[in-house]
């Protein structure tokens, strides 16, 4: 199964639009956000104009249609990453979501399998952006546990020969992206949860740029919990995802409490809903929600395995221009095995920031900086990057225009 790129961009209205002074849109930063088809911006715009109501709670006509449609989204967000709809919680955020998880450990009581002493760890890795990093810094530092790592080699990938040092019967929580938001590095998730679960720890996977880019299955990954943001998905900005494993949500104490998330309330005490319930309080983002199921549903008319395959063949063609570009460090693998459409670079020593502000004059857009990977950035020995992250809209002339857009600014900065 294929896809025409032209086609799909006649789905995304932005693409209609030019840039400084009539340039030609080329978008190359989904991996900080991805542009939306008209599927997801009428969802959701449809929701607010024929079904707006509070979900869960009315008697009337609109909230029952309200409250169809955010579970319908539930159901295709679940089919999507092959899972059941009671183990799929909207969140507001990929970073909300693992926060969730986080926050709800730290609240485990002594006696409960999530519950964290100074006798624990935490594993991470240095790759990992603040989203997935800085949750788990605090929980150690609220709960004593020791936060440990895996280090990232100059091969830009994980450096597990010492796996069995780093997550011990000592740890709890073994938190890991899926696809590096700065190397593009997809990670051996394999090793790593087979190593996890021998020691009885659960496994937390940042999926933020994996579920947007390729079939994702959480029952064959074989993790515990997995989180992802619609925005980066075709989906609209305001809801995350997460998901985790039935048996361990129902265990994990609330995070956020209020309305919706309870059984039985007293003046003193209270008990709460069965999951997915427990975890969404208050009147959630039900419009976002649904635009985020609009978006599983365009992404999987498209089909994922044609989602994966054009970006391996567009990341293939990336490498091989980008890299041919005088004084260009690819920082993330060379080689277009086991890493995704994402490929971040210095240029000589001209800073980052100032390559970006260039190529966008030239009407194509990447981000510069450390992208949120602070700690990632320092192991790569680089102060910041500029990254172009490729999506299903994204072609060979995109490429093009990015690589002219270098040359142009070799020229413009006296480089070479
Ligand atoms: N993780 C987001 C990005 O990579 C912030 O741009």
């Amino acid at each position: 199964m294929s896809f025409s790129v032209a086609q799909v961009r006649k789905d995304f209205p932005i693409f209609e639009r030019t840039i400084r002074d009539g340039k030609r849109l080329v978008y190359l930063d989904s991996g900080a956000t991805a542009q939306k088809p008209w599927a997801v911006i009428n969802a959701e715009s449809d929701f607010y104009s024929k079904h707006n109501a509070a979900v869960h709670r009315g008697a009337h006509q609109l909230a029952e249609e309200a409250t169809d449609a955010y579970e319908g989204a539930r159901e295709i967000v679940a089919q999507f990453i092959g899972a059941q709809e009671s183990e799929v919680i909207f969140t507001k955020s990929a970073t909300e979501s693992i926060n969730l998880v986080a926050y709800a450990m730290g609240n485990a009581e002594a006696g409960n399998r999530f519950a964290l002493s100074p006798s624990d760890s935490i594993v991470v890795t240095e790759m990992e952006h603040h989203a997935n990093l800085i949750p788990w810094q605090q929980l150690a530092k609220r709960t004593g546990a020791q936060l440990k790592w895996f280090k990232v080699g100059q091969d830009s990938r994980l450096d597990l020969s010492n796996i069995d040092e780093i997550i011990t019967s000592q740890t709890k929580v073994v938190a890991v992206t899926h696809q590096s938001n700065v190397l593009g590095t997809i990670n051996p998730l394999e090793a790593i949860v087979k190593r996890a679960h021998e020691v009885g720890a659960v496994v937390v996977l940042d999926a933020c740029q994996s579920v947007p880019h390729m079939s994702v299955d959480v029952v064959a990954l074989g993790v515990d919990f997995l989180a992802f943001s619609g925005h980066k998905a075709v989906g609209p900005t305001g809801v995350g995802v997460l998901w985790g494993k039935a048996e361990l949500l129902d265990e994990l104490p609330p995070f956020l409490t209020g309305g919706s998330m309870i059984e039985n309330v007293t003046m003193t005490t209270a008990t709460w809903a069965p999951v997915p319930q427990k975890f969404e309080a208050g009147v959630p983002n039900m419009a976002q929600a649904v635009g985020l199921g609009a978006a599983c549903k365009y992404l999987s008319e498209l089909g994922m395995d044609a989602v994966r395959a054009h970006e391996i063949e567009l990341t293939g063609y990336a490498l091989e221009k980008i890299s041919a570009i005088e004084g260009i460090r690819i920082v993330g693998p060379l080689e277009n095995v086991s890493r995704g459409a994402t490929v971040s670079f210095t240029l000589a020593d001209i800073h980052p920031h100032d390559i970006g502000q260039y190529v966008d004059s030239q009407g194509v857009a990447v981000r510069t900086g450390h992208h949120c990977a602070w700690p990632l950035a320092r192991a790569m020995n680089v102060p910041a990057t500029t990254r172009a992250s490729f999506y299903l809209y994204n072609d060979e002339q995109d490429v093009d225009a990015l690589v002219a857009a270098l040359l142009g600014a070799q020229k413009y900065f006296g480089r070479f």
